[in-house]
């Protein structure tokens, strides 16, 4: 998604909205842009391409130091990646940058023209910096509470006016806008990480809302430009969190954290030995009335939910259903009010999770978020939120993210369990125990990972590539297979063991690559004769199951074996091996592991 910052202080303020875009890199862009307030005149830098093209731009025209401007790394959404189409987008009275889409820009933008105004980009962005000038009086709160009045769609927006030294505007609908606290100083960024070596302090715009920056103090006001106030926050996370930290590459670093990530998770929540959600409104005699749970989410989180869909049903007999979140919100869902809707999503921003939980929330259900970034939309939105305690996860590939929503996941079936009789106390303190030693166990695979490393130069250059597996095991054969294809470029698909027969089956030739995932031992032989019925027809076999299981010869050309563990948990067991294979083959390609091409962190559009 696209970055914003914006500065007013007495800092040079080219170093710092460059400081600032760096530290938002990870949400992956296509070109990159300042506008830099001079005091009488508005100067605009911007390019396609890295940050390091930006600057070379930047430093060629020797600039004159300033102190206040905005900034914008551009994830396209309208119009290819150019330099004329990267923000800031500007009239000679006023320049901004915007994270978002204006679905009504076509309507306005044949308005603007009959007022006169001409274009030069494919943006919508063009069309709202031309409709905020239209509405531009001398009163920039006027202009921007009219202009942003006839706006459908979604915002975060950072804006100067030429008249106003000094002062930087930032408006939000939808798309996620904090600004932060400094002293002498403000700030306006997309997320935390472009503060943090400036102040911890930040506040989060929420839905309308329009904040007007000096050096000295920051107002806020509402959609119609009435006053209103703002919660300080302040950001736990430290420098370090949003560093590499000495390894290569964020995604590397983040399935390391894994371990400290579940204990900072899970931790707290067991209470005497018993999983313990700590919300009062989900107490046991709530949790027993719940009649179905719908999971709803996006990518990697939507396949954590099938793992929890499969530990929800097993433990409480409650039945569960795994929902896409794009499909969910245009599908008129069956929902009753005694459904329960968990809402998972890493960001706490994606716009489609979010629609998600508008509309169950309209449909009166009870709403469960599990979140890993504190006072983000769904978080705030949400009836209930069982906050991920795993710190910034700069990478794009989601690891720790995934990693804690399954142990989040698997605490909620628990509790569901012994709400609904299903699970007594001695159960739920065994099983909670063992669930406290996945860090570990997790530390151990960690510690022993040359053989990933070995077999991720056997399958490098693989041009399609099968993953399969059966219960759990197909579960994480869809999060393998998305890992490998979002930071490797290779194409590969997540099978159903017992559904490959029907059809794709067919694809299967010689030196065909087919990763086969077996840790589930009741369902085990089911899936050995699926990967012989691939062997048969020469497919290249790589068998990922645990420590004792038999493996018939002839079978797999490679076993990779897991720690006999607690059938229930080994998701967590099985997805470490699997994001590193991924990892190196996607450092053995070359590809830019941490910011894979054409993706985002946080998808804010649909
Ligand atoms: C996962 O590796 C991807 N980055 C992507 O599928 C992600 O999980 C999805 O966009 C959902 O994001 P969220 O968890 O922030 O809602």
């Amino acid at each position: 998604m696209c970055g914003i910052v914006g500065y007013v202080g007495g800092y040079d303020c080219k170093d710092v909205l460059m400081e600032g875009l760096s530290k938002l890199e990870y949400r992956g862009y296509d070109s990159a842009g300042v506008a830099l307030h001079m005091g009488r005149d508005i100067t605009v830098v911007k390019a396609k391409g890295r940050l390091a093209v930006l600057k070379e731009k930047l430093e060629s025209k020797n600039l004159p130091v300033c102190h206040c401007g905005i900034g914008h790394t551009r994830w396209a959404t309208h119009g290819v990646p150019s330099d004329v189409n990267s923000h800031p987008h500007s009239t000679p009275r006023v320049s901004i940058v915007h994270n978002g889409i204006i679905e009504n820009y076509g309507k306005l933008k044949e308005d603007l023209i009959k007022k006169g105004y001409e274009f030069v980009s494919e943006t919508d962005t063009e069309v709202l910096v031309k409709l905020i000038d239209s509405c531009y009086t001398g009163d920039p709160l006027l202009a921007l509470t009219r202009a942003l009045a006839l706006v459908r769609g979604s915002y975060g927006l950072a804006v100067l006016f030429k008249d106003f030294p000094d002062i930087v505007y930032a408006a939000r609908r939808e798309s996620p806008l904090i600004v932060g606290f400094g002293k002498g100083q403000n700030f306006v960024a997309s997320d935390v990480p472009a503060l943090l070596k400036y102040t911890r302090e930040y506040a989060v715009l929420d839905e309308g809302d329009i904040a007007v920056l000096t050096r000295d103090k920051i107002d806020f006001y509402n959609e119609f430009g009435t006053p209103v106030e703002k919660n300080h926050l302040t950001a736990d996370w430290d420098m370090e969190a949003a560093e590499k930290g000495g390894f290569p590459h964020f995604m590397l670093k983040e399935i390391y954290e894994q371990p400290e990530a579940i204990q900072k998770t899970v931790g707290p929540r067991v209470q005497n030995g018993l999983p313990d959600l700590r919300i009062p409104q989900l107490s046991d005699e709530a949790l027993a009335k719940i009649g179905r749970v719908h999971l709803v989410a996006c990518g990697t989180a939507m396949h954590a939910g099938m793992v929890g869909k499969t530990a929800i049903e097993k433990l409480a007999r409650v039945p569960a259903v795994t929902e896409i979140a794009s499909e969910f919100r245009y599908r008129d869902p069956i929902l009753s009010p005694e459904d329960l809707v968990i809402i998972i999503s890493q960001s706490g921003e994606t716009s489609d999770t979010k629609a998600a939980l508008e509309l169950a929330k309209q449909r009166g259900c009870k709403v469960l978020a599990i979140v890993n970034v504190v006072g983000s939309s769904i978080a705030r939105a949400a009836d209930y939120v069982l906050y991920t305690y795993a710190g910034p996860e700069i990478a794009v590939a989601s690891t720790k993210a995934y990693m804690v929503q399954l142990s989040v996941l698997y605490l909620f079936a628990m509790r569901l369990a012994m709400a609904k009789g299903k699970l007594d106390e001695a159960q739920a303190r065994r099983l909670t125990a063992e669930l406290l030693q996945t860090g570990e166990k997790i530390n151990g695979i960690l510690e022993n990972c040359d053989q990933i490393k070995f077999l991720a130069s056997k399958f490098m250059n693989a041009s399609d590539l099968f993953f399969m597996g059966r219960g759990f095991d197909y579960a994480l054969s869809l999060e393998a297979s998305l890992k490998l294809k979002e930071i490797s470029y290779i194409h590969s698909e997540a099978y159903a063991a017992g559904e490959l027969k029907h059809g794709t089956i067919s694809l299967i030739e010689q030196g065909t690559p087919v990763i086969a995932l077996a840790t589930q031992k009741d369902i085990y032989e089911k899936t050995i004769s699926n990967i012989k019925e691939t062997k048969s027809r020469g497919a290249n076999t790589l068998l990922f199951t645990t420590q004792n299981q038999p493996v018939p010869d002839g079978v797999a050309d490679y076993v990779v074996r897991l720690p006999e563990f607690e059938e229930l948990f080994m998701p967590m067991l099985l997805i470490v091996p699997l994001q590193l294979f991924a990892y190196y083959v996607s450092v053995l390609r070359g590809c830019d592991v941490d910011k894979p091409r054409n993706l985002a962190k946080s998808v804010t559009v649909e």
